[in-house]
């Protein structure tokens, strides 16, 4: 691979981690504010395969001799930058589990886009992993919603 190439996904590796790291970020609030245990327990989980995702991309970054984004990079991916606390608090839990749904389906979008870029194959087979990963949560989130709508439709007080 050429130096100029190496760069170009590089740079390609670190937008997706910056996403990455916003979606840790926005788990934290949706595990911190919702109510229901096994409904924190499953985005907790959730938000930790993400941190693993964000620890195999800074990792293969570093293998191609690049620097992982920081943490905190501020003009990250919009959509989940838009997940402001303010907007969480106050909100039920059926309402913070959709917010988590949009969120993995804009970064599926992301990372589709980061596969459809030139990556190097060892690149290309981490990031296509970490897209089915998420292709799971938004089931996993799908699923929720499903058990949390059946409960409140089913549960007899309407
Ligand atoms: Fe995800």
């Amino acid at each position: 691979m050429s130096d100029a190439s190496k760069r170009e996904v590089i740079k390609a590796l670190n937008a997706f981690l910056k996403g990455e790291h916003m979606a840790i970020r926005s788990y934290d609030e949706f595990v911190h504010n919702v109510q229901d245990h096994s409904i924190k327990k499953e985005l907790a989980r959730i938000q930790q395969e993400h941190k693993q995702h964000a620890a195999d991309i800074a990792r293969r970054i570093q293998e191609l001799g690049g620097k992982p984004q920081e943490s905190t990079g501020l003009a990250g991916i919009m959509a989940w930058a838009m997940m402001e606390v303010a907007e969480i608090t106050g909100q039920t839990d059926l309402d913070i589990v959709k917010r988590a749904l949009e969120g993995e389906d804009l970064g599926i979008k992301s990372a589709a886009k980061v596969v459809e870029g030139d990556l190097d194959p060892v690149s290309e087979k981490l990031v296509r992993q970490i897209l089915s990963a998420d292709q799971a949560h938004l089931g996993a989130l799908r699923e929720l919603i499903n058990t949390y709508e059946n409960s409140i439709c089913c549960d007899g007080s309407n």
